[in-house]
């Protein structure tokens, strides 16, 4: 991780230098006064957080970002209250790296000299950005998609995990006349409400404790550009009537600023739920969801257009031939005839994960069954079903923390991979399951 951060920073023409625990991070901070910090928190002799309150004991100034998983946002919330000036979740991509570069240094233009951002067609480069489908539905999903991507409309996106929401929403804007300006993403799930609301509006310095500096919101980090509200349903209600406000008036308001600051933003969100349900429940505002789904884009799930399979197969096979400088050609018939049958809860997505490993693993030019390692993961669910039926639950042997994971394998087999309903009849927060499986390393055939 830290010689990849190398890498990416020094491509994006920084200098940088690493140190490999937060003592010789400290070290070098003093001897070499960086323009910034990035630091992760789990480290030998110093971890994160002691690391940056030593720093600020020095110095309030610098920036400090840690990088943080989701299953551990806590230190997030701790390092923004002892001074963090912002923080990464990972994973994160290149692109997200930008994002904070512009964030951190269009605050305090301290460092902007050194701040060099890739030029915008070296963004993707030779990656140019496709919908591959032969499917009908797809076809006039994405024909609507480009015919509204220029208006200021906002679209809805709906579909299952992995159908390529985010995909579509990065087609819209750059089919858009916005497209030379910035494509801002939030995944409004993974966030405690406290943090999701500066996130996005941004906040005052000094507006609660921790806020050391005035920081942009992602709606004014997408100004002239395109905004992506992830999982918009997961979003918390008050949150939500702060967000019909901004659609409305097209101003936001900063987390204790005193006036609301106009934005130029177009506004695309996705849901992988019923969010008709939520808003029938009382869970999701029926006003914002009117506002959101002026341009509703279904995305069928991959199960639903089987006739895809075949073609994105091929088109993953020449992708992970370039990235591995492998020559695979194909899949034989028996391969062909599982990924056929295959369920794909986790659609695109998961067709793309076996495709990688499969290309990874093939040892001839064509890909067999044995390639595609999809048997291991089925009979792991079986095996799951099996022993943990009702009488198996609870053993005298067994720690609570098996338990607890059994539980939560066995109520996510009931609800077919559904997360959110999984998270209902187990009565805990969506956000709390998601750290579970993160913390147990469930691979379940869905997207953790
Ligand atoms: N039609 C498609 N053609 C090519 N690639 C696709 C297609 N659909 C999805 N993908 C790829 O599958 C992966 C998942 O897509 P994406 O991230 O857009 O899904 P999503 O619907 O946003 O998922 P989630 O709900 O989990 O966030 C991406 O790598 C994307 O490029
Ligand atoms: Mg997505």
């Amino acid at each position: 991780m830290r010689s990849a951060l190398k890498e990416a920073l020094s491509r994006a023409g920084h200098a940088v230098l690493t140190a490999r625990d937060g003592e010789e991070g400290l070290r070098m901070f003093e001897e070499r006064s960086p323009n910034i910090v990035i630091s992760d928190v789990r480290m030998p002799r110093m971890n994160g957080l002691d690391l940056l309150r030593a720093v600020r004991v020095k110095n309030r100034e610098t920036p400090f970002v840690i990088i943080t998983a989701y299953a551990s946002v806590d230190d997030a919330v701790t390092a923004m209250k002892d001074g963090a000036t912002d923080y990464l979740l990972k994973p994160f991509s290149a692109d997200t790296l930008d994002d904070l570069f512009h964030r951190v240094f269009d605050n305090g233009e301290r460092v902007k000299a050194a701040v060099r951002p890739r030029p915008a067609e070296e963004r993707g480069a030779g990656s140019k950005r496709e919908i591959i489908t032969s499917n009908e539905a797809m076809t006039r999903v994405v024909e609507l998609a480009r015919k509204v991507a220029s208006s200021k409309s906002t679209a809805l996106i709906h579909g299952e995990s992995g159908t390529g929401k985010e995909l579509l929403s990065r087609f819209i804007h750059e089919n858009s006349d916005r497209a030379n300006g910035p494509f801002v993403a939030v995944n409004c799930a993974a966030l405690p409400e406290t943090l999701l609301e500066s996130e996005l509006f941004g906040h005052e310095k000094g507006s609660f404790t921790g806020a050391i500096a005035r920081k942009m919101g992602k709606f004014e980090l997408a100004d002239k550009g395109t905004i992506l509200l992830d999982e918009i349903t997961e979003m918390d209600p008050q949150l939500q009537a702060k967000l019909l406000r901004v659609l409305q008036e097209g101003e936001i308001d900063r987390v204790g600023g005193a006036h609301p600051t106009p934005v130029d933003v177009r506004v695309l969100a996705t849901t992988n739920r019923d969010i008709k349900k939520a808003v029938a429940e009382g869970k999701f505002r029926e006003d914002l969801y009117f506002r959101l789904n002026v341009i509703p884009l279904y995305l069928p799930p991959l199960r639903d257009r089987t006739g895809d399979i075949p073609i994105l197969v091929s088109r993953f096979i020449d992708k992970f031939n370039r990235l591995m400088g492998k020559s695979v050609t194909g899949v034989n018939a028996e391969a062909m005839d599982a990924l056929a049958k295959n369920q794909w809860k986790g659609n695109v997505r998961e067709l793309e994960n076996v495709m990688e490993r499969a290309v990874l693993l093939a040892s001839g030019e064509t890909i067999t069954l044995a390639d595609l390692m999809m048997e291991p993961v089925a009979e792991m669910a079986e095996g799951a079903k099996a022993t943990v039926g009702d009488e198996a639950m609870a053993g005298p042997d067994m720690t609570v923390a098996e338990m607890e994971r059994k539980l939560i394998l066995r109520t996510l087999d009931r609800s077919s991979g559904n997360r959110t309903k999984a998270a209902e009849t187990l009565g805990v927060s969506i956000r709390t399951l998601r750290n579970k499986l993160n913390e147990y390393k469930i691979s379940h055939g869905i997207d953790v």
